[in-house]
């Protein structure tokens, strides 16, 4: 079937650029000895989690422990939870994983770190424990490396917990590679020091997670990383285009819809709105519109009711045709994929696969 007889709107992923995209990243972190982690919050899809791993990744990441069980339940037995676990029935859960999975945690706060043993002792399982620093971000993370090498020490003494090593995410890195050296700069400085106080403190680290899909191919010159968890660089989307991170031939990933209304001058309504792309700005230049029009680079995807985008065409010279489909490229892909049930794998044109987003709902 071609992917123009799928009801719209529809995900579809171009596979031969998926497969790209996913085998220069596993390529390059092979060449530089960084092992490949991938955050799969951003595609929710054990079989693709799965390919990952066939091309190389030594495990994965999700945010939930909602996801971790989907995966886990797909059959990947090494995940990293990248993602503060605090209430007690989660870590509950948790340590029902951990009982045949490699589960490690990262995680912020002696009250996470507690509650996670108590779990994880009640089932006698043990859980591996990242500490996370901030690096520049200001989201979640101790912010000095005494704060860290404290939290580690407590960890140590924690039962059935087995400090890892060190997480950062260096979120604040969204930008050209050339800007992204300035920016590393920092973040190397502030993890030599955590190196040097935990060697001090005679704490060994076996692990220092980082990494994210804008800095992938910068990720050797990061001090110490021993391995990255980018969830995007499968697909990249509209952002990592506007951040000049890839070309617009590297998005894999795009939104099928329908013209549903032409009446109105200047206007071209879409049957896809607010319930179908995420509604994250976009991040570069002018900042507007929610997704690159393929066909019509001139349109701008310029507002969104639930059911209906709002295309202005003012600027474009493209004739519009009631009935016919046009594919968006998202601003940003992991909040797109999420809103929908099932997408498609498209090579030459015509529907090869159709995976269901296993992990769609999951967010506890
Ligand atoms: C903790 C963490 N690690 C890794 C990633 C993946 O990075 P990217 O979105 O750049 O692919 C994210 C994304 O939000 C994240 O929050």
């Amino acid at each position: 079937m071609h992917f123009n007889e799928l009801d719209t709107p529809a995900v579809i992923v171009d596979l031969d650029i998926m497969e790209r995209n996913m085998q220069r990243l596993a390529a390059y972190c092979r060449e530089h000895s960084v092992a490949l982690r991938p955050h799969t919050k951003t595609h929710k899809i054990p079989e693709l989690a799965k390919l990952q791993i066939q091309y190389g990744a030594c495990g994965i990441t999700v945010a939930k422990v909602s996801e971790a069980r989907v995966m886990r339940d797909a059959g990947i037995d090494d995940i990293l939870i990248a993602y503060p676990i605090v209430a007690q029935h989660k870590a509950r859960e948790l340590a029902h994983l951990a009982a045949n999975t490699k589960i490690t945690v990262s995680l912020d706060s002696l009250e996470a770190a507690q509650s996670i043993s108590l779990s994880a002792a009640e089932r006698a399982v043990r859980v591996g424990i990242l500490v996370e620093v901030d690096v520049g971000l200001h989201r979640c993370g101790v912010g000095s490396a005494e704060d860290a090498v404290a939290l580690a020490r407590k960890i140590l003494i924690q039962p059935n917990l087995d400090f890892r090593g060190i997480m950062f995410y260096p979120g604040h890195m969204m930008a050209p590679v050339a800007r992204q050296r300035e920016l590393l700069t920092p973040v190397n400085q502030f993890m030599d020091e955590v190196y040097a106080a935990f060697a001090r403190a005679g704490i060994p680290i076996q692990v220092v997670s980082g990494g994210s899909t804008p800095t992938a191919f910068l990720s050797a010159e990061f001090h110490g990383l021993t391995e990255i968890r980018p969830g995007m660089y499968p697909f990249y989307d509209r952002n990592m285009v506007g951040a000049e991170v890839v070309p617009v031939e590297s998005c894999a990933l795009s939104v099928v819809v329908t013209v549903v209304s032409t009446a109105v001058s200047g206007r071209v309504i879409l049957d896809g709105g607010s319930k179908t792309f995420s509604s994250d700005r976009f991040l570069a230049g002018h900042g507007r519109g929610f997704g690159m029009v393929v066909q019509d680079p001139a349109a701008e995807f310029e507002a969104m009711s639930e059911e209906h985008g709002h295309l202005s065409v003012a600027a474009s010279k493209r004739a519009y045709r009631l009935g016919e489909r046009l594919q968006i490229i998202p601003n940003h892909v992991c909040t797109t994929i999420n809103m929908h049930e099932r997408i498609y794998g498209v090579r030459g044109g015509q529907v090869e696969v159709s995976w269901p987003v296993a992990g769609h709902g999951k967010l506890q």
